[in-house]
């Protein structure tokens, strides 16, 4: 039981440092606002935010609470989403993926005004650019990005996708081989969440619980 929850504790401070420093650049009160607008959104940017940490930690030298921020943010431009879109089971409509695809640009512009630097901040742009299907259609991954920051960030989102199916994802069915298959990235990164598929449900379980209070309660500097 100690053991348990020893484990759970380490994810607490893990998100806890990374929400120092979403509130260090001023980024909080949009999680906040995020929280309000989807909650699933919200504890989805949770888990990628542990799940970039742990990756980063793994595979980059330093960094992984640095990667676990970007992870943190990544979908933040979802704030400017219909719930009644992002909660939609099922097809969605040309319109409605037209207005989801533009969540990367929303919340590039929403990390460019509070100044966050590239590294953070791209991501949250181009994170759907290593998919089969990417867009933004009018970006593309430059040399001079943070290549492994993106890489990091949309593994660890992918992982999501499938440690925590979404209803949208129709029947799931082969989950783990379809959107593998769909990515073109770093795949170790996915298979590296898909070995410890068991621990990363528990301890995302446990920090979206956990964050549940302590964004509300979490004192603004
Ligand atoms: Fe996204
Ligand atoms: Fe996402």
């Amino acid at each position: 039981m100690n053991e348990i929850l020893g484990v759970f504790m380490s994810e607490h401070k893990i998100i806890i440092d990374i929400l120092n420093l979403a509130e260090d650049c001023k980024a909080l009160d949009y999680l906040r606002i995020l929280k309000q607008h989807n909650e699933a959104s919200f504890n989805h940017s949770l888990r990628v935010a542990l799940f970039s940490y742990h990756i980063a930690d793994n595979f980059l030298k330093g960094d992984a609470l640095d990667a676990g921020l970007s992870g943190l943010l990544h979908d933040i431009g979802k704030i400017y989403i219909s719930p009644a879109i992002l909660d939609k089971e099922g097809p969605l409509l040309n319109y409605e993926s037209f207005l989801i695809h533009s969540h990367p640009v929303q919340g590039e512009v929403v990390l460019r005004e509070l100044g966050v630097n590239d590294k953070i901040r791209i991501p949250a742009l181009k994170h759907h650019r290593l998919s089969k299907k990417p867009y933004p259609s009018n970006t593309k991954i430059l040399e001079t990005d943070p290549v492994d920051f993106i890489n990091v960030v949309s593994a660890a989102d992918r992982g999501d996708v499938i440690l925590f199916p979404r209803k949208y994802n129709g029947d799931n069915i082969n989950i783990e081989g379809r959107v593998l298959d769909e990515f073109m990235g770093n795949k170790e990164f996915i298979r590296y969440i898909l070995i410890n598929k068991e621990k990363y449900t528990k301890e995302g379980l446990a920090i979206t619980n956990f964050c549940k209070d302590y964004i509300q309660t979490k004192r603004l500097s």
